[in-house]
């Protein structure tokens, strides 16, 4: 699969911009600022009908502009579909493909599979839980339709239970039956989640170890984990809503639950934010993103798209030589490399013997290059 055309409409700092692109490897080089990190984003939308930075679509229409769309023609064993991502301040984002409307955006997600390797990567190590259960069901989003329509159920229904218990505890009063409605759709979601993130891990982490150990070369000798907890191993989650209740009262939210759940990162015995080196990090989070390419490619039976912003700026030169041979065997479908040096890409790309298709990104403007 891949994206043959794309065309931007007052998207963040494009007023309009169409690119006819490689199948193979795209660069888009230009200074900082330029909006090369803004086509990838474009991308991402047409994918998983979001920013991939942006906390809200009003964010990425152009300044002083009203509505902005990003449109995509893909190719997928010949078949071609148009995806149509438009958004107008103040209405509802709409996603199309074919010209059929979606009526949920999760019937979209999975169906154009896309890995993302971008510098803010590192918060997965350095942040709290909460990035990397994002970045896990991110993936998983992307593998499994009932996994997203449980994590959707899930999030509202914990949204409506706080109201709740926001309200008991302003009142004084308990509504149990109306409680448990709430619990009776929280817990069932929350078991498929916490299986399915379960089961996932055992067939993820093989994967992700054996590329750590290609990145890292053959003399490393840390062992690299990921282990999954949850407040429901122990405990039937059924159960710790009914333990928990008063404390929840008077906290007003449900403090136990799979939306507390984490994914430790693990060098040998420790902590990888505490002991890893920043080599062992940067090897720890491609690992994730090669074994997550590795995993999506499988369950979709497609190359996902990748896209590769700035990381040229952020390896070392041991790692790049890594990745630079992995796409020289082709052992991807669609690149995409954004790098404000473009000397130093051409070089790379060079010495590796990978051909791509260049863009020169200048002020929103993008043309393609020799
Ligand atoms: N909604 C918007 N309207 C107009 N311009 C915007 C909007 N959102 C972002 N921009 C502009 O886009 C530019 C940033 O683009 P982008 O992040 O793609 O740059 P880049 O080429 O990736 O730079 P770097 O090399 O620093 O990563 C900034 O100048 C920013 O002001
Ligand atoms: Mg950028």
């Amino acid at each position: 699969m891949h994206l043959e055309k794309l065309t931007l409409y007052n998207f963040k700092n494009y007023e309009e911009a169409t690119l006819e692109l490689s199948s193979a490897v795209n660069c888009f080089f230009g200074l900082n600022g330029s909006g090369k990190t803004n086509l990838l984003d474009a991308v991402y939308y047409l994918s998983l009908t979001k920013s991939a930075s942006a906390a809200s679509d009003t964010q990425n229409i152009r300044q002083e502009e009203n509505q902005f769309f990003v449109k995509g023609v893909f190719i997928d064993k010949k078949n071609q579909t148009e995806v149509l991502c438009s958004f107008i301040r103040g209405s509802k984002k709409a996603m199309s493909e074919d010209g059929n409307e979606y009526k949920k955006m999760a019937e979209h997600i999975g169906k154009y599979p896309l890995v993302l390797i971008a510098p803010n990567d590192i918060e997965l190590i350095w942040d709290g839980s909460e990035q990397r259960r994002k970045f896990f069901d991110g993936l998983l989003s992307q593998m499994n339709h009932q996994y997203l329509e449980n994590l959707i159920t899930y999030t509202q229904v914990l949204r409506q239970r706080n109201g709740l218990l926001r309200l008991f505890s302003e009142r004084g009063i308990i509504d149990q039956d109306l409680l448990d409605s709430y619990d009776e759709k929280l817990v069932p979601a929350a078991t498929y989640i916490h299986e399915t993130r379960k089961s996932f891990l055992t067939e993820y982490h093989p994967l992700f170890e054996k590329w750590y150990k290609q990145l890292a070369g053959k003399e490393a000798k840390e062992k690299v984990s990921i282990t999954y907890r949850s407040d429901v191993e122990e405990t039937a989650f059924a159960d710790l809503l009914k333990k928990n209740l008063q404390r929840d009262i008077v906290l007003q939210r449900t403090s136990s639950g799979i939306h507390r759940d984490d994914f430790l990162f693990s060098l040998n015995a420790g902590e990888l934010k505490k002991f890893g080196s920043q080599g062992q990090q940067k090897s720890f989070l491609i690992g994730l993103k090669l074994a997550e390419f590795q995993i999506l490619a499988q369950a979709s039976k497609k190359k996902p798209l990748l896209l590769l912003d700035d990381i040229f700026d952020k390896l070392d030169d041991v790692r790049i030589v890594k990745l630079m041979s992995l796409i020289s065997d082709g052992n991807f479908g669609q690149i995409f490399i954004t790098d404000a040096r473009s000397g130093r890409s051409r070089e790379i790309l060079k010495e590796a013997g990978v051909k791509a298709k260049i863009f020169e990104v200048q002020n929103g403007v993008v043309k393609h290059a020799r």
